[in-house]
């Protein structure tokens, strides 16, 4: 067809079963089938070569499906870190379970509506079982609810907005030295202030150091806490920031992104007291949850506060919420049209059970205390601190900036590890995750051999 005429109507090669994609169905199936049995460490892709291979691949009359797929299997896909691979010990890993990738595959194709009752109740209720086990864990009272988000940028980011909106005019938060990049973001597009509190050598915020920042003021609105800061894994005070809140009369959320599904196990509840106490937390099932990327479950004490926050009216939005018995998620956090992304979570739970997710969580604590046990015996190496969650941090004598760098090239070179070194009050520091229930514990003993040999 000459461009630029009308083709007849129901003709396009896009959609329904003469769609122009051949056996892509087969090929799809088979790619996924091989990663879900292993992903490689991966490689950093090199910006000259992929733009230089990809230069020109949309084209008018479409490059056909051996083509483009070609430029996806070889191409696209082998030019990426394996975040989701058993070696990937960087930053916070990702680990989804076969059964959460099935069904984050089937909501790309059904496209449940998750922001609204009225378009996606049965997948809403779904997620709605993910929320209500969340709140009984943590121990909030009846009415507590919550929705899912994106991920926990933008749950840290509506919770903070509702508790900005509670807080009659004031505007200072009050958050740990430790706190995640994403709350000082927050904090900026909100158009608060931070206050912010030095932790001490176990990077653990408490009441106390709070008390003593604040001192005589009274303008603080909310104070954040984490239930496992992202640099070193600690589960913060959250009892003494919770009294210290409510002293305060001040939101207390906790950001939980990374490290409050650990209160799922009956053996580390006790480490999570206080957090019956929040306004707000949030908990990423993409990070420790076993969910495909894109997932935050965000909850509220007192959801109807949010809603004041978050509802968005309009004259083709209200009929959402015609009946005064609407659920809708979209008016609890700040996104619309919205992926379901706790269904795949609430499906692997429903599928697997709850033992099965807590074994796996299990397997991370076991794999950061067996490193940190053989940095601690290594002459070589130093413990920075014991591990609390699934973050070793540790010294190497003799090792700067640039050996950090050398080690982590040299792992990735060889297909080991994904490492990212950091800095521990300044100074460059080793950092490993262990998150990944498929991740050899003889990687003790490899990771050891790259330090010492
Ligand atoms: C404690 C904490 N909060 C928030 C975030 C941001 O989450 P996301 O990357 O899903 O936006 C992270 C990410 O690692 C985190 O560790």
């Amino acid at each position: 067809m000459p461009s630029g005429s009308t083709p007849p109507i129901g003709s396009t090669p896009l959609h329904g079963a003469a769609n122009g994609t051949g056996d892509l169905d087969e090929r799809a199936i088979r790619w996924m089938r091989q990663r879900m049995a292993s992903s490689g460490v991966g490689v950093i892709g090199d910006k000259a070569r992929l733009d230089a291979d990809l230069a020109g691949s949309i084209t008018d009359a479409g490059l056909g499906l051996d083509d483009a797929w070609q430029m996806f299997s070889e191409v696209i896909a082998p030019q990426n870190i394996g975040l989701d691979s058993e070696r990937f010990l960087a930053f916070i890993p990702l680990s989804p379970s076969v059964a959460g990738i099935w069904m984050d595959a089937i909501c790309g194709t059904a496209n449940f509506s998750a922001e609204s009752w009225l378009e996606g109740a049965g997948a809403v209720a779904a997620e709605n079982q993910v929320i209500e086990l969340l709140v009984r864990t943590a121990g909030l009272p009846p009415g507590a609810a919550g929705c899912f988000m994106s991920g926990g940028s933008i749950g840290n980011l509506s919770a903070l907005a509702v508790g900005r909106d509670q807080a009659a005019g004031k505007r200072v938060v009050v958050v740990a030295d430790t706190a995640h990049a994403s709350i000082d973001n927050a904090l900026h597009i909100l158009g608060l202030q931070s206050l912010v509190v030095p932790t001490g050598p176990d990077c653990r915020l408490t009441g106390h150091a709070i008390r003593a920042a604040v001192g005589h003021r009274d303008d603080i609105a909310i104070v954040v806490a984490a239930g496992g800061s992202t640099n070193a894994g600690v589960i913060d005070d959250l009892a003494g920031c919770a009294e210290v809140a409510a002293d305060l009369g001040a939101w207390f959320h906790v950001d939980g992104a990374y490290g409050l599904t650990a209160m799922l196990l009956p053996e580390m509840r006790e480490r999570y007291a206080g957090i019956e106490r929040a306004d707000s937390f949030i908990v990423d099932p993409h990070k420790w949850m076993f969910a495909p990327a894109g997932s935050c479950a965000l909850v509220y004490r007192q959801p109807w506060l949010a809603r004041q926050t978050h509802t968005q009216h309009g004259p083709y939005i209200d009929v959402l919420r015609t009946d005064d018995h609407a659920y809708n998620p979209c008016d609890l956090g700040y996104q619309l049209t919205r992926r379901a992304s706790g269904l795949p979570v609430w499906f692997a739970m429903a599928l697997h059970g709850l033992d099965a997710h807590r074994d796996a969580i299990r397997h991370g604590l076991v794999l950061a205390q067996r490193m940190a046990a053989a940095l601690d015996a290594c002459a070589a190496t130093e413990l920075i601190m014991q591990p609390e969650l699934g973050v070793v941090l540790f010294r190497r004598t003799g090792w700067h900036r640039d050996e950090w760098a050398r080690w982590a090239a040299t792992l990735l070179r060889d297909q080991v590890a994904f490492v990212a070194p950091t800095t521990y009050r300044g100074e460059p520091v080793g950092r490993l995750v262990f998150m990944h229930p498929r991740t050899p514990l003889a990687i003790v003993d490899e990771l050891m051999a790259s330090l010492t040999g």
